[in-house]
């Protein structure tokens, strides 16, 4: 059922803010004088210490998934003390890479269903290590054969284009980071922060969503584009990446997301007054050096495209040379969760202008079971 919008896609982007709350529900603990706030999570509580002890945590999916937790590893890094590494579960399975009985693997799939993942997960059983699933489906085959998980109950996507998964599957393993890091003494302000980050966090979702009519009209401008890139770096490399798939999953656009910091060692080159790149530059610890990063495309008459927090239109865009997104701040592992939904937005209004089918876009499947 769709209600009032036009598509599926459409408005899973615009439930959003239901969908993370859906996510959080019964997981934060507000805490008060005598307990601390914290994070529940019901389906990991018997399997935290083997995962504290694991050697690495091996984070593994496909397509969006693998965006999510891509997304996430910055602070899954920061609370967890162990080392994170991330697998496209086809490339895993390529190399036979290695999977050892001290990792933790973590397999994230909105389907539960894709066979690649479902593959990897097989060989990391074979493998000895502990299975957690990261799943939307309950009951699925991922959630059915991994020794533990955490759904992450977005309610249930339609549309081919992972949308609300995706800021769920983010919030879920921001969630994890939270948990493995809880018994830390010397990071509890920062997850306490992160907490209190997280129960503002639809509320930040609604205010971002305002820029629809933003979003439709930039679109307007790019609709007989061949190509957009999109830069990013730190928290939000996955926001370029998950932003040129959906672009080019749904409006058929060549798109790629770039991370900024390999601009010098090749993408450069593309830089005219002709190509778009979208300049992603919120406010973070990578904040001075993405505003280098945006003078620099300026200098090659570079046709910029900046988001940036909210009240840093005029800084970070030399003269008016450039269009501006200004978006929320939220805590800085929680800002991926924000500055995708433009992204997804912009992906809709073109595919729509440019009439092509926002749910099933040629050529792909909601759930790739086959190799
Ligand atoms: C569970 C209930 C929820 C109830 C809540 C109350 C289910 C599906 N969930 O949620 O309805 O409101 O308790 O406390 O009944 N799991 C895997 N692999 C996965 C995902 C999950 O093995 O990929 C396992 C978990 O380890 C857990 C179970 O499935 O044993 C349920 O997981 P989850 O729904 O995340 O647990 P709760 O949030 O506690
Ligand atoms: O169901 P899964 O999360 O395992 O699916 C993985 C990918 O097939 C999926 O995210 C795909 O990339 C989406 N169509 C992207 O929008």
């Amino acid at each position: 059922n769709k209600g009032h919008y036009e598509h599926y896609m459409q408005k899973e982007i615009h439930e959003q803010p239901e969908s993370l709350t859906t996510t959080m529900r019964g997981r934060l603990i507000r805490g008060d004088s005598c307990k601390a706030k914290s994070v529940l999570l019901g389906g990991l509580k018997d399997h935290l210490k083997t995962i504290r002890r694991s050697r690495r945590l091996v984070f593994i999916g496909c397509g969006t998934s693998y965006n999510a937790a891509l997304a996430a590893r910055p602070i899954l890094e920061e609370l967890s003390g162990v080392p994170v590494t991330m697998e496209i579960a086809s490339d895993l399975l390529d190399r036979q890479g290695p999977i050892y009985r001290e990792d933790t693997a973590f397999f994230v799939s909105q389907s539960g269903e894709t066979a690649d993942t479902l593959n990897a997960l097989e060989y990391a059983l074979e493998n000895g290590a502990l299975c957690v699933g990261i799943t939307n489906t309950v009951g699925s085959a991922i959630s059915r054969n991994t020794h533990c998980g955490v759904h992450i109950n977005a309610g249930c996507e339609i549309g081919v284009a992972s949308t609300k998964a995706y800021t769920s599957q983010i919030v879920v393993m921001a969630m994890i980071a939270l948990v493995i890091g809880d018994d830390t003494i010397s990071s509890q302000g920062r997850r306490e922060a992160i907490i209190d980050g997280l129960f503002d966090l639809p509320n930040k979702v609604r205010e971002v969503l305002k820029l629809d009519q933003e979003m439709k009209d930039l679109a307007k401008l790019l609709v007989s584009e061949q190509s957009l890139l999109v830069f990013g770096r730190g928290y939000n490399y996955a926001t370029a990446l998950e932003g040129a798939l959906k672009v080019k999953e749904v409006s058929l656009m060549h798109s790629e997301g770039i991370l900024a910091g390999e601009m010098k060692h090749g993408p450069l080159a593309l830089v005219d007054e002709n190509l778009p790149i979208v300049v992603i530059a919120t406010r973070d610890a990578c904040f001075t050096k993405q505003q280098s990063v945006i003078q620099q495309l300026h200098a090659r008459k570079g046709r910029l495209i900046v988001m940036c927090s909210k009240g840093d239109g005029s800084l970070v865009c030399p003269g008016d040379s450039c269009r501006v997104i200004e978006v929320p701040q939220v805590e800085d592992c929680l800002q991926p969760v924000i500055n995708v939904v433009p992204l997804q937005l912009l992906a809709y209004h073109l595919t729509v202008l440019r009439g092509y089918n926002v749910d099933q876009p040629r050529n792909l499947a909601k759930s790739v079971t086959t190799q």
